[in-house]
Parts: C-alpha cells; structure tokens; sequence
C-alpha cells in the first residue's frame, strides 16, 4: 500500500521497509468468529472448553492481533533463522511488530496470569495470520486454540520438609488429577511411547519421572477431548458408517516445548493432524515468575477441526455472511452442512519468466560469500530473516497478489506448468488462479477486471510476464 502508516483497532502504527500486511488482511481484523453465536467457529470452541473446564482452566480470547516479534518468537525459544519469522511466510507491520503468527504469542502474558493461582490452567482462542498458499484448506486468517497448565510444587507442611517430598506431594497430585481424567475404549496407537533422547528429550531441569506424569496427563486429556469431539461429529452423520475411534500420537518439535508430540486422529480413511503439545520449556514458566511450577500445552487449529465435524468443505465458508450459510448452525450442536447452489468457477492463468537472482545463478560464489560473511560474523549472521527485502521470487507473493486482489473470491491457485529455458536457464512458470464464489456467479467483466489486477502487480515482482 502506499500509506505510510495503519490503525489496527484503534492503535496507529508506522510502515517500514518490512511491513508486508494488506488492506485485506487488516479488513479481517476483529471479526471476532470465536465470539459469534452459532457460528461454527465459536461452537467448536465452546465444545473444547467443555473439556478444559473452570475453575483449573481460565478462558481467555485476545482480540488484538497485533503483537512483538519478542511474544511471537523471542521469548519462545525460536532461533535467529527460523524459517517462521520470515516475510515470505507472516505478516510484519513493522520490524518489530507482526501479526500473531498463533495463539502461544500470549503464552508468556498468560502463564504470568496463572502466579498467585497454584495449580491451574488456561485456554485461549484467538484468530492467527499466516502467509500462506491458496487451497480449500489454507486461508491467510485462521483461529488457534491453546492450553496449558501448570502443578505447583506442594507448599511444605507439617512432616513435609524436603523439596524430594514435595515433589513426591506434587507427583501424587498430577497422578492423580489424571486419573479423574475418563479412560475410553478409543485405540490408541503411540508412535511416541518411548520418546527418543536425542531428537525428543525430557528437559535436563526435570526430574524424568515428574516430566513422564506430566506427559501423561497431557496424553489422556487430549484423547478424552478428542473422544468427545468425535463422537459428537459421528452422531451428527448418521448415515454413514463409522468406524471405532482411533488416534495416533507421534513425535514432534516446537521450539517452547520438550517433549513434543503430535495427536492425529482416523477419520473417514485418512489421519487428520490434529494438534500439536508438549511438557512447557522451563526457561518459559521461570520467565513468567512460575519457577516452582511444571506443566503442558497444546495448541490446535479451529478450523482444520470444524471442517470435518460440520462437513464443512472450504475454509472461505467460515468468513461467509450468506444466511444460507450462518442458518445452519446452532450454539451446542455439531450438525452437518449442507451446501447450497455451488456456482462456477473461472480459471485463468498467469505465466512469467523468474530472473535468475544472483545467488541462483552462481550457487558457488554465493556460498562462498555467506560463508564468509558468517566466518566474519557479518551481516549475514546479524540480519534477522524479516530484514532482508527478498531479491528472488516466492510463491507466497503471488499467493499475496490473488488474496490482496480478490479476498475470498480466490478458491485456489495452482503452479500448473513449470520448465527451464534450454538455453538462457531461465525458469518458466505458469500458476492457474481459480476465482470462485460460493455466494453467487461472477460476471466474465468482474473476473477479468481482477486477472488483469493481479497480472499488473505480479509485473512488481522480480518476474518477467509472457
Ligand atoms: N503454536 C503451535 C503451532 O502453531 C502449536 C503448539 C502450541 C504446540 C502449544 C505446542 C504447544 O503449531
């Protein structure tokens, strides 16, 4: 945009060379789906509280998006290099401020809320950016929601005087909540039983036995939340044939939790990645003033799981005001959507040739240069990812292009033909936009009329249209 600065709901912020947010993605801001009645979104969330109940977990919903890099990223534990904090993949509004990449950017603020309540938890449900490709299942907004929850080691009491015996008081306590926890007859298949030492290690801070009872308790939580999401979702389709629950946990990496697992479900033929979770890094809880305390979290994507309880087929939906679409859904009940009229769609592609960028066309010199220029301790090392303008192509700027132009308009853009140039090298590519509405036919004027949009602002990049 050429405005040299934005009011994100209410508070002004200054543009700079890496601000890369849109007029369309801000317009999403503040939309609050988690907080409207009947709608799909807050009713998965809802459904999720159910299990994580008060008074152990506080819920919570941040309705500004806008946060530090040091909250995103920082106090998480994410390196330098981090493909995740790069413009090609999250949306800064300026250097140090983007849009929250997911729902753990609160963590810290949240476990500071939990320091004078003992043991204790939280969720928290927020809406997340991400830069990302265009598909059915990919839009630049989504909803997260996380949780966590932390044990406190047992305040001395009379006949308790070592910290051994107040871990041991502790331990008592986490057995002991998780066997309030309902056991079903749900199969479960653990690919992450005997986690591995080196690629997935208990922190060196814990005790391996405490950590293992925290693991556990996470584990069981989370199949008694997912047996009682899918049985809802299975009841609400009667007519098909289900078969017995089945969820798989796998090892996994975050860089705020060691520990780290995976949980995915079997869901009519195939596993669904659920949520990702983990025992909390230490550093984390002793920043946020619960040295004394260990605990997990987890975080999951709302609409990935709202998609398959309701039957929902495009993510674009969620963002729907159609009736046709909003009728259909009540506070308290997985019910399963019936589409209405779908209208057609409009393909048109676009081709260009990428200029070979300096570094592609001589792979050795450009080695050769960052190495040095690392050995050197140099800008190379010192630039953090956001800073440095992308000289080459990414797709993500196309895929940027399509959304800034046509917003929900977009179903998806496709890479449908690529070749490199016998004989200058150069790479040709060719990505196929699908413009479609769920709410009514486009005219052939109004397609048009954005191709063209999008073919001109794709001319910016460093690519050369055929
Ligand atoms: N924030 C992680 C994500 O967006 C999910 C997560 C949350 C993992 C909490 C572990 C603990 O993928």
């Amino acid at each position: 945009t050429s405005r040299s600065g934005v009011n994100i709901l209410g508070r002004p912020y200054v543009f700079d060379s890496t601000t890369n947010v849109t007029e369309s993605i801000l317009g999403l801001v503040g939309r609050k789906l988690y907080d409207t009645p009947n709608h799909p979104i807050a009713i998965t969330r809802k459904l999720i509280q159910s299990v994580f109940r008060p008074p152990r977990f506080e819920h919570h919903t941040a309705a500004d998006p806008v946060v530090s890099t040091n909250d995103n990223f920082d106090v998480l534990g994410f390196p330098a290099d981090h493909p995740g904090r790069s413009r090609t993949d999250t949306y800064y509004v300026d250097s140090k401020t983007v849009l929250r990449t997911h729902t753990s950017a609160h963590q810290h603020a949240a476990f500071r809320g939990l320091r004078h309540r003992g043991d204790s938890g939280y969720t928290i449900c927020a809406d997340v950016y991400r830069r990302d490709s265009i598909d059915r299942s990919h839009f630049p907004v989504f909803h997260q929601m996380e949780a966590a929850c932390v044990w406190k080691l047992r305040p001395p009491k009379e006949g308790i005087h070592t910290r051994l015996q107040q871990q041991d008081a502790r331990a008592h306590h986490i057995r002991s909540n998780t066997e309030g926890i309902p056991r079903h007859d749900l199969e479960i298949i653990d690919e992450a039983g005997s986690y591995d030492d080196q690629t997935n290690p208990v922190q060196i801070v814990h005790d391996p036995d405490e950590a293992q009872l925290v693991v556990e308790n996470l584990k069981r939580s989370l199949e008694n939340l997912v047996q009682k999401v899918f049985v809802a979702a299975q009841a609400a389709q009667p007519d098909v044939k289900h078969e017995p629950l089945k969820v798989r946990w796998i090892e996994a990496y975050f860089p705020f939790t060691s520990p780290s697992f995976e949980l995915e479900v079997f869901w009519q033929g195939d596993w669904l990645e659920l949520l990702g979770c983990g025992v909390t890094k230490q550093e984390i809880l002793d920043n946020a003033g619960l040295r004394d305390h260990i605990g997990w979290a987890w975080g999951l994507g709302i609409e990935r799981l709202a998609m398959v309880l309701f039957d929902i087929p495009d993510i674009r939906l969620f963002w729907s005001q159609d009736e046709r679409f909003l009728k259909q859904f009540k506070q308290g009940q997985i019910t399963r959507f019936k589409s209405f009229s779908k209208y057609p769609p409009c393909y048109k592609d676009i081709s260009f040739w990428v200029r070979p960028s300096p570094a592609a066309a001589s792979p050795i010199g450009a080695q050769s240069s960052s190495g040095a220029a690392a050995a050197a301790g140099g800008d190379a090392t010192k630039a953090s990812p956001a800073d440095t303008q992308p000289a080459a192509f990414h797709e993500n700027d196309i895929m940027e292009i399509v959304r800034d132009v046509a917003g929900t308009l977009a179903e998806d853009v496709k890479l449908v033909d690529e070749f490199v140039h016998p004989k200058t090298g150069k790479k040709s590519l060719c990505y196929r936009v699908n413009y479609r509405s769920h709410e009514r036919t486009l005219t052939n004027e109004e397609t048009n009329d954005m191709h063209e949009k999008v073919t001109r602002k794709v001319a910016e990049l460093p690519v050369e249209i055929r």
